[in-house]
């Protein structure tokens, strides 16, 4: 059951001062004079609190601390904090306290939780001074070294939790000290050398887990007098000796799991079979000989598997208990006939003796006396035996596969058998399973961190989940499916959270077996509320996790904790240092935006739907107009193409000559009649917008000349189409080179370089075009790459304008319009309060910068690109998933241009950099380079020199001259002002 501790870190309670201020903030601001006197008081009164609370730490553990950061190494800098003011007060980062101070006057370290924060180095000996202790996380770091003796004299520690880590060495004696332990976890580490005997002193213990190390000898039989055992997890070592008779006295044992190891030669004590809680009994591969004893007197037995020993003798005949749901028998040496009280056992998911010397015949009974519902699955594997015959019939329900192959009676000619007698299927349930959306609504409907609620009362509710990574440990099942809904409603209720708010995103089977899973928590969908979780939220089910206070389940017995995500707003829920109150800076902006997002996110929707319909009638409209009066206009620079010059340039619009599909429409490589190749982008119904708009976009574009943007040569405005001509880019977008499908993938420094152009062909848009234009579609299928693979940004032509000052320099600081983009690239920000500015196209290119580092796409199989960088940044394992196929590449160049990326891609748009500082940080990041000093730099170099000059190489393609990003202003005086001339 749950030991309940009371988690309440000094860290959690906000300093009253602060409450103090802001309600004196409150009563000035309501000016209320009779408050005032009350306010005196109070304040006296929070001073008084305060000196009570606040204390300072206890300088033995203050000392200790600092030794304890000493010997880590910390390259992520998870423990800067840790040089400045008092370990309590100042939350250091994983370091939580009682809230007041002890009878010495002092707080006290409570809990050190520095659960997967990528840190190596040693335990340092002096975290035996942190003697009030009562949890030590480590787990999932790279710790080297041995576990230090002075562990032992942190009697008051409940929970040593120091799995995946390298720890070596043996473990120490002094850890029997540990009286009011409850759960030492030490394992998947390379511990060696014997359990202690002292361990038999841990009288408080219940979860012993110490599996996939390398420990040895012989299992103390002392062990049998702890008397809380629960789950003794001691699979994937090297132990040796027998296994103690005497275990079978241990009161509370459920799950005893040593597989892999080397009991050579000895016994299953037939003690075992009086073990009177025990639920799972897994001794697979243990060098086990002789007999299986009787079991069928342990009352709920649920899992058995006995695999890869040599047993033998027969199966005992007794009918095991109506728990089971796993028995394997496989690869031993055992003789006799198949048990018919197989048939007997109600929830059975799993029968295999395959590779064993049965004989006899099979009983259908085992299967046609079981009804499956349709989650329910039996598999029953006889393969590789002296089976002669089936009794019964031989139809084979659905969701049940029997296996028969290797045996005798496969070599009959009936050919009723040849179903039992097939090869089996090789995939063996264990590849992940993806949650089926049960909504309509596209996944990618939500930006990055909003992510869609699958499984809310509420269709299409964008909410800011915490990811949590979890593997059941020793699970009581072989098949997860019918116990999906069952594990929900275990997990949602010791959360204390509605069900409805616990999504399964993935689970699969991994060696063990475990079962690994990726979950999602959403907050309550409440009308008009926030959309995430409040701090406190967070950080209660955060110490349900980390403090292991959900209650054991015995069917799915002990979990895992590999990760506990705390992204976007909740990132800085546990360092308050930036925010008063203990609230992150971030939690406080995630608060309001969610409160916007309350609001705001189904009108969205609502929105998008209610500007569809309006399209529709608009293009009605424009048909009607069109018929009664053709504008006669003309526009310099630009062309007006005739709808037949078009058709036969792309050989009518065949479909050989389509080269691409947006948003916008087909879009076809077409050749001109003098010869002049050009891409022709034709708008479908719904993209047709009214003749004057369509026209002022013309003259707009018509004006916008920059390197790094495609350039309009002209349009069709004829026989209701809108088409527009671009010049044509040789090597297509950035998208096709950094598919996997490319052969030629992009080198890095060519990648910087598409990085920078883009960034400076935007920027152009922002600050150069008048008025400014936001581009409002940045995506890596808009940006486009020339014969020589300069990048050209496509597409602005469905942008917006920026905003326009009203009175004089009066500017609206954004422009609401309608949420437009594409998903995976869409600014959070934007998506949510409609506000479109510079920040949001900032925001799509980050990602487009994110795809250039990584090849993938923003949005894979529910993946989220921003998310997946993000944790892999914070894991320190950002090597992972930089794209390969870029070959070599200085590793701090990739490092600038990824922390870049990811500041552009922040939530909140007032961390983001501008567009000019992108563009100088990249050009810096250039600069760096060796390739910068060859030929290919005229930009820099042109930037540099200040001055306008066209490149000789491009200046086919450049109708006006390039222009350095560095000099404002100057910039449209290419001299043709196009003109409107109605008619
Ligand atoms: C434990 O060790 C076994 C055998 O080496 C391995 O197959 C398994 O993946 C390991 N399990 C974990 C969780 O590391
Ligand atoms: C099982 O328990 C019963 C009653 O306590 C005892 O008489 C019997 O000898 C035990 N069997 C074994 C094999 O230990």
């Amino acid at each position: 059951m749950a030991n309940n501790h009371h988690h309440h870190p000094s860290s959690a309670t906000p300093p009253p001062i602060s409450a103090a201020f802001r309600m004196a903030t409150w009563m000035y601001q309501s000016k209320s004079w009779v408050y005032s006197s009350v306010l005196v008081l109070c304040l006296c009164f929070s001073l008084l609190h305060v000196g009570a609370q606040n204390g300072i730490t206890d300088p033995v553990e203050v000392s200790a601390l600092r030794e304890i950061k000493k010997s880590l190494i910390d390259p992520n800098k998870n423990l800067s904090n840790w040089n400045q003011g008092d370990p309590c007060t100042a939350n250091w980062t994983g370091v939580l306290c009682f809230n007041s101070t002890l009878n010495d006057g002092y707080l006290h370290v409570r809990e050190l939780q520095l659960l997967n924060m990528n840190l190596s180095g040693a335990l340092s000996p002096q975290l035996g001074r942190l003697s009030n202790m009562e949890i030590l996380d480590f787990m999932w770091n790279d710790l080297t070294g041995s576990i230090p003796k002075e562990i032992g004299n942190i009697t008051s520690l409940k929970l040593l939790l120091l799995n995946g880590n390298k720890l070596s060495g043996s473990l120490p004696e002094e850890l029997g000290n540990l009286s009011n332990l409850d759960r030492i976890q030490i394992d998947e580490n390379r511990i060696s050398g014997p359990i202690p005997k002292s361990f038999a002193n841990l009288d408080k213990v219940k979860h012993f887990h110490m599996n996939n190390n390398s420990i040895s000898g012989q299992i103390p039989s002392e062990l049998s007098k702890l008397p809380e055992l629960v789950h003794f997890l001691l699979d994937n070592n090297n132990l040796s000796g027998y296994l103690p008779p005497e275990f079978s006295e241990l009161p509370s044992l459920l799950i005893l799991q040593v597989d892999n190891n080397h009991f050579d030669g000895t016994t299953i004590p037939e003690t075992y079979g009086n073990m009177s809680k025990l639920l799972k009994l897994s001794l697979r591969n243990c060098g086990l000989q002789g007999p299986i004893p009787d079991l069928s007197r342990i009352p709920k037995l649920g899992y058995l598997d006995l695999k890869s020993n040599q047993l033998n003798g027969t199966i005992p005949p007794d009918k095991l208990s109506d728990e089971i749901k796993t028995i394997d028998l496989s690869n031993n040496n055992l003789t006799g006939s198949i048990p018919s009280s197989f048939s007997e056992l109600p929830q059975l998911q799993k029968l295999s003796v395959a590779n064993n010397s049965l004989n006899g015949s099979v009983s259908s009974n085992i299967w046609t006396d079981r009804t499956l519902n349709s989650t329910e699955s039996l598999k029953l594997d006889f393969q590789n035996n002296r089976l002669t015959d089936i009794t019964g019939s031989t139809n084979i329900p659905q969701n049940v596969t029997v296996s028969l192959r290797g045996n005798p009676v496969c070599d009959s000619d009936n050919t009723s058998l040849v179903q039992f007698c097939r090869p089996e299927n090789e995939d063996e349930n264990n590849g992940t399973v993806l949650t089926n959306s049960t909504t309509n609504c596209p996944t990618a409907l939500c930006p990055y961190p909003y992510e869609i609620s699958e499984t809310s009362p509420v269709n299409c509710f964008c909410a800011i989940p915490l990811i949590v990574d979890y593997r059941l440990k020793s699970p009581g099942f072989s098949d997860f499916v019918p116990y999906k809904s069952e594990f929900e409603g275990y997990l949602s209720s010791g959360l204390v959270l509605h069900q409805y708010q616990l999504e399964i995103v993935t689970f699969a089977w991994e060696k063990g077996p475990r079962l690994r899973m990726t979950l999602k928590l959403f907050p309550v969908y409440v009308e008009n509320s926030t959309h995430t979780f409040n701090t406190s939220e967070v950080r209660r089910i955060t110490n349900l996790f980390t403090g292991w206070n959900i209650p054991d389940s015995e069917l799915f017995g002990p979990y895992e904790l590999i990760k506990f995500t705390l992204l976007g707003p909740y990132a800085n829920v546990f360092s308050s240092s930036k925010g008063e109150s203990g609230i992150g800076k971030g939690a406080l902006v995630g608060a309001i935006v969610g409160g916007i997002a309350g609001a705001t996110a189904l009108s969205a929707i609502v929105s998008l739907l209610i500007l569809r319909m309006r399209m529709k009638r608009n293009y009605q409209a424009t048909v009607k107009r069109r018929q009664m009066s053709k504008a006669f206009l003309k526009i310099d620079g630009v062309k007006d193409f005739s709808y037949s010059e078009m058709a036969s340039a792309t050989n009518d619009f065949d479909s050989s000559a389509q080269v691409g599909q947006g948003g916008y429409g087909k879009v076809y490589r077409g050749i001109l009649a003098d010869g002049k190749v050009v891409a022709i982008k034709r708008a479908q119904e719904g993209s047709l917008q009214g003749e004057k708009e369509f026209l002022t976009e013309i003259e707009l574009l018509s004006r916008l000349h920059h390197r790094n943007l495609v350039s309009l040569i002209g349009f069709c405005d004829e026989e209701g189409e809108q088409m527009l001509v671009y010049e044509f880019m040789s090597n297509g977008t950035l998208r096709d080179h950094l598919s996997a499908k490319s052969k030629e993938p992009l080198s890095f420094s060519l990648r910087v370089r598409i990085a920078l152009g883009s960034a400076k062909g935007i920027l152009y848009l922002h600050t150069e075009a008048n008025p400014p234009i936001f581009h409002r579609d940045i995506k890596a299928t808009n940006i486009l790459l020339d014969s020589k693979f300069t990048a050209k940004v496509a597409d602005f032509g469905l942008s917006r304008l920026a905003p326009v000052p009203e009175i004089e320099g009066n500017v609206p600081a954004h422009v609401s319009t309608v949420v437009k983009g594409t998903p995976g690239y869409l600014d959070p920000e934007y998506f949510l309060t409609h506000k479109l500015t510079d920040k949001s196209d900032v925001y799509s290119l980050g990602v487009v910068f994110l795809e250039l580092l990584t090849g993938m796409h923003p949005i894979t199989h529910g993946k989220n690109l921003v998310r997946e960088v993000n944790s892999a940044f914070q894991s320190g394992t950002i090597f992972s998933v930089i794209d390969e196929r870029m070959g070599s590449y200085p590793s701090d160049c990739v490092e600038k241009f990824l922390s870049l990326a990811l500041k552009c891609c922040h939530d909140d748009p007032d961390s983001r950099p501008s567009m000019a500082e992108v563009v100088r940080q990249l050009e810096n990041l250039w600069l760096m380079m060796p390739e910068s000093n060859t030929k290919l730099t005229e930009e820099v170099i042109t930037a540099k020199a200040g001055k306008e000059v066209s490149p000789p190489s491009s200046s086919s393609e450049v109708k006006n001259p390039y222009l350095s990003l560095d000099i404002s202003g100057s910039n449209l005086d290419s001299g043709v002002i196009p003109t409107i001339v109605p008619r």
